[in-house]
């Protein structure tokens, strides 16, 4: 090794030391004569000192040096004199008395300085993230995503799980995002899929005998993208066969216990929260609710039956729901808050927001006359609101007025700030319905995947063509309000398969040629068997407190898909395309 340290270790106890330290300049101050530099590596920094009276040719060098030179110095290690001293770094007790300094190589001015709290766009980042990796906080979140992927890869591996590759170039996977495509040179005209997830490959492995499969597998998808949506993305995908869903979340909850506490320094409590859909629906209006914070929706459509307020019974009347809130501490907020919320649920398809100020002995509302003493008292009362209060109201379809309500919920959570980063709420949610309704396309189609198993109970529902009460064996995992990871135990039957894709109405030859070959393997035997896959940016993200999983993926597209280091994607020779047996664009 060149070097005898890095530039995080030394401390008091070296003094004396000759040492040989490595890394970049990153700050240089001129005291008359004397110079003083910072030397930085991943490991912290080091103040560096050239006195012309005790070296002249290492001073001299200095002269040139430049931030971001990268540079090796040798020297001995001082302790600062009284009153110099640093608290805020490692090596703040101490310095280095360089008496040779070799610059390994120079540096432009860099297009932002590598400090942490520069504050730089995010497209000039990206297009230096070889710069913006430097930075000590971009350093810390590549080493928190390798400690996460060591845990892994040794908890599993002491469970008894093996990881396996599965293949980049293959055919389409039942997600249900749209494909990324890769035109096949040997075979023109034909094209692989990248995996959108490794699932289909996952259940042939069960078939194969494998029993408890893992990997850290990168998923492709070719969706519009989000703060917490990356078109490639990394899973922690895992199968298991002879498992019921007790089993795969008691080897989960363990995982994340022991991964809260290594790489977090968290304590987890297991087992974790266990919720069904409907109820974190009605509760909190969406599959993916925040636990943090307790303020419930509530549904009101009973209470308000008798109202005289056309627009609620109009809801009523079209079999809508009536769903409130009481915001705690809102009751005197102003004409413009309430404009600008009434603005926010618009956004999630509310027609209108009512509210109900909550006073000591009355509601106080625009629309307060066309309710009975009685009905107020029971809007009071069921939402358990207190004097100070402010009562929210969407009445519409029921799933507009959940999700809008429940988007107010989260709203209400960040302004009151009960959405503590530091806290740490996991829950299971179960029992999500097997089938949704596409409006849009007015068909019946998986909630999660078509392999997704159903509670033998319900299957009279879906004899009965009653498709909306057949509850999954799915799951998911949310943490914070985010869905870190979803999963199901599957169908292992090719009769019961069959019967799914018939009520999803993928007809047969269809289903053959996507998935025929899983389907054929479904006739050697194959085990019951479940999994479960997590989104290992989105977790990264949670302990790094960032808003966005871009800052946590070392090489992350834009919002545009597009990547400002490399330029991709971007156009191809044509020559390249005529290989491909495609044309190139008119
Ligand atoms: P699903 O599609 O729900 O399930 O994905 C599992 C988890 O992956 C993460 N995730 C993403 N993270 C970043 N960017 C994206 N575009 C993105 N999409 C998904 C989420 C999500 O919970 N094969 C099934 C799993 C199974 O059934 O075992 C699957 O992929 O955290």
């Amino acid at each position: 090794m060149m070097r005898t340290h890095n530039c995080g270790e030394l401390k008091r106890e070296h003094v004396s030391k000759k040492v040989f330290l490595c890394g970049w300049i990153c700050s240089r101050r001129d005291h008359g004569e004397i110079i003083f530099m910072d030397i930085r590596d991943k490991h912290g920094i080091t103040q560096i000192v050239f006195d012309p009276e005790k070296n002249k040719d290492a001073h001299r060098k200095a002269h040139m040096v430049r931030n971001e030179y990268c540079v090796g110095v040798s020297g001995v290690v001082f302790q600062r004199p009284e009153g110099t001293v640093n608290p805020k770094i490692s090596t703040g007790e101490i310095e280095v008395e360089v008496d040779e300094i070799e610059v390994f190589s120079e540096s432009l001015t860099p297009p932002f300085e590598i400090k942490d709290t520069e504050n730089v766009s995010e497209e000039i980042r990206l297009k230096y993230r070889y710069l913006d990796l430097r930075r000590p906080c971009m350093q810390n979140k590549l080493g928190i995503r390798h400690r996460t992927h060591k845990f892994i890869f040794d908890f599993l591996d002491d469970e008894g799980f093996i990881t396996v590759e599965t293949p980049m170039l293959t055919k389409s996977t039942p997600e249900g995002a749209r494909d990324y495509l890769v035109p096949s040179r040997l075979q023109q005209g034909s094209f692989y899929a990248l995996p959108q997830s490794p699932q289909l490959f996952k259940q042939l492995l069960m078939v194969s005998g494998a029993e408890k499969y893992f990997q850290m597998a990168r998923c492709f998808r070719d969706e519009d993208l989000r703060a917490d949506r990356q078109p490639e993305f990394t899973q922690l995908d895992m199968e298991m066969a002879f498992v019921d869903q007790e089993d795969v979340f008691d080897v989960c909850e363990r995982l994340f216990q022991g991964l809260f506490s290594t790489v977090h320094g968290r304590k987890v409590d297991v087992p974790f929260q266990r919720m069904a859909h409907e109820e974190a629906m009605s509760r909190y209006g969406t599959d993916k609710p925040d636990m943090r914070f307790d303020l419930c929706l509530r549904d009101l459509t009973s209470d308000v039956s008798d109202c005289d307020f056309r627009i609620f019974q109009d809801v009523l009347g079209s079999g809508g729901r009536v769903t409130g809130l009481a915001a705690p501490g809102y009751g005197n907020i102003s004409r413009r808050e309430i404009d600008d919320l009434t603005a926010f649920v618009a956004e999630y398809g509310a027609r209108g927001l009512a509210y109900f100020k909550v006073e000591e002995n009355e509601l106080v509302s625009p629309i307060a006359r066309f309710f009975s003493e009685e009905t107020l008292r029971l809007l009071r009362r069921n939402t358990g609101a207190d004097t100070g209060d402010m009562i929210f109201i969407v009445a519409d379809s029921k799933e507009t007025s959940r999700e809008a309500m429940g988007a107010l919920r989260s709203r209400i959570g960040k302004e009151k700030g009960l959405c503590n980063g530091d806290v740490f709420k996991f829950v299971w949610v179960v029992d999500f319905p097997l089938f949704k309704f596409n409006r849009d396309e007015k068909k019946w189609e998986s909630e999660h995947h078509p392999f997704t198993s159903f509670r033998e109970e319900d299957l009279k529902h879906m004899e009965n063509n009653e498709l909306s009460r057949v509850r999954a064996k799915s799951y998911d995992l949310v943490l914070n309000g985010s869905e870190i990871g979803s999963g199901s135990i599957r169908i292992h039957r090719r009769d019961i398969q069959r019967k799914i894709f018939d009520v999803l109405g993928i007809a047969k030859e269809e289903y053959e040629k996507k998935f025929g070959f899983l389907l054929e393997s479904f006739c050697y035997g194959p085990p019951p068997h479940g999994g479960v896959a997590f989104g290992i940016d989105r977790i990264i993200a949670l302990f790094t407190g960032d808003p966005s999983i871009r800052e946590v993926i070392p090489f992350p597209k834009t919002q545009k898909g597009i990547c400002p280091l490399t330029g991709a994607p971007s156009a191809v020779d044509a020559g390249q395309l005529r290989d491909l047996g495609l044309r190139p664009r008119e």
